[in-house]
């Protein structure tokens, strides 16, 4: 992995952005696999920017998101359908046939999962994968535990998870126990990975990730045997690492 350390959530923004333009305008029709979250709030605002100052496109772009929360609509703002179209989507030139995020309230969810996989092999798979990470390890919505063969599947969040995300509902009852999440095979097959943590919530997090072991107990761990991957990471974040 290749780890560029800097000072704060603005720099790991600044240093994603000018990576993402690079793949957006050096390949020929980028295939983005993006997360959602906070982590990447601050990228998608300045491509956005960069956008609207004419220095890049989304007319070739193809995206995949990770994952969708079981259930929600996606006009309920609490679904990542929404925060997508909220945070960049209704703000570039991408066409809308170009946008896969699982549908969460689908009636066939094992169905939507593999229409995913479906969709992401036929444009040849993704090109670069956004990824934020957990606290507890976690890539997408692969909880600990999740075999790294897992393809698009539906997963059972942790409570760990659930207490996490409880900040963007009202209460913790209206979070969603369960996901559709890109599997961990599903992330490792991307051709190029771009890791960003920030905060000190992460710390645990990225001490384990750069110093443990690899195992299906800390999901993330996986990423140490792909050959392309690059982490931005803030001074807060790696305060756990001697
Ligand atoms: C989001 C996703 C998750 C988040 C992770 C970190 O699509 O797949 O793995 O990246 O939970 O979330 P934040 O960025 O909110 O700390």
């Amino acid at each position: 992995m290749n780890v560029i350390k800097v000072k704060d959530y603005d720099e790991m923004s600044e240093k994603a952005t000018e990576f993402m333009v690079d793949r957006i305008n050096s390949l020929e029709n980028p295939v983005l696999g993006l997360a959602t979250g906070s982590t990447p709030e601050g990228l998608y605002q300045r491509i956005i920017e960069k956008h609207q100052q004419n220095e890049i496109s989304f007319e070739n772009v193809t995206t995949f998101n990770l994952d969708e929360y079981v259930g929600l609509e996606q006009n309920d703002p609490n679904s990542y359908y929404y925060f997508m179209n909220e945070k960049l989507f209704r703000h570039v030139d991408i066409a809308i046939d170009r946008v896969h995020i699982p549908n969460g309230a689908a009636t066939d969810l094992k169905k939507e999962c593999m229409e995913h996989e479906r969709a992401i092999e036929q444009v040849g798979g993704i090109d670069v994968q956004v990824l934020g990470i957990g606290g507890n390890g976690h890539i997408g919505f692969n909880e600990p535990g999740t075999s790294f063969t897992s393809k698009t599947h539906i997963v059972d969040l942790d409570e760990s998870t659930i207490q996490a995300n409880a900040r963007f509902f009202n209460s913790i009852e209206e979070v969603p126990t369960q996901a559709v999440s890109m599997g961990i095979e599903t992330i490792m097959n991307s051709k190029e990975i771009l890791l960003l943590v920030s905060g000190e919530a992460k710390a645990d997090a990225m001490a384990k990730l750069l110093n443990g072991e690899v195992t299906e107990d800390f999901p993330a761990s996986i990423l140490k045997k792909h050959e392309n991957v690059t982490v931005i990471v803030d001074e807060a974040a790696l305060s756990g690492v001697e």
